[in-house]
């Protein structure tokens, strides 16, 4: 549940199907990347409480530090279209790259994904098994093609990708000591 503190439980763990159209939806969102300086592809997906995907994928640009990773593509717009003091819910979080291990959310993605999900919550991490040197992957491929060939993730919580992490409830802790301080 969000507070302002800080998201304290995870919600309900996904039904295989659900994983199923989360992973579809990470996978399918590659096609919107836009990576002609990397031409590495990211896509992401977020599942919420309330059933919903949000899709996003990776943005980059000709100043290389101004692109946007795909999971904060995705995680940006779901808050801000939102209204205060509502937060989101959030289930579960898919990534997809076409690397295999399977890439894990960027330093700054995971801080951001923190602030709004339950340390316990759930990033399924897909990726593309490496293929014998005289092969490739067809330059498309449906996602229910490559979620078959390329099979399981690897899962884990933002918690155990982020350990020890700074987040809202140390803010919130200041505030508390401060007044303690003073009073
Ligand atoms: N990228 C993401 O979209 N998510 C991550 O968590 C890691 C990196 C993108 C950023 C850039 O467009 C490309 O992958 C190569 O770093």
């Amino acid at each position: 549940m969000a507070s302002p503190s800080g998201p304290i439980m995870a919600l309900a763990p996904l039904a295989p199907l659900e994983l199923v159209s989360v992973a579809l939806a990470a996978i399918a969102s590659k096609k919107g990347a836009y990576c002609p300086y990397s031409n590495f592809r990211v896509g992401a997906a977020i599942l919420l409480a309330d059933g919903t995907l949000h899709t996003g994928a990776n943005v980059e640009v000709a100043s290389t530090p101004v692109g946007i990773c795909a999971e904060r593509c995705a995680l940006a717009p779901i808050v801000a279209g939102m209204e205060r003091p509502e937060l989101p819910k959030i289930r579960a979080i898919a990534v997809s790259t076409d690397i295999w291990g399977p890439s894990s959310p960027c330093g700054m993605c995971r801080q951001m994904i923190r602030e709004f999900c339950p340390l316990d919550t759930p990033i399924y991490m897909y990726g593309r098994q490496p293929l014998a040197s005289n092969q490739s992957y067809p330059a498309t491929i449906p996602p229910e093609e490559e979620l078959r060939i390329c099979g399981e993730p690897v899962v884990m919580t933002i918690g155990q990708l982020l350990p020890m992490s700074f987040g809202p409830n140390d803010m919130a802790k200041r505030e508390v000591q401060t007044v303690a301080q003073i009073g």
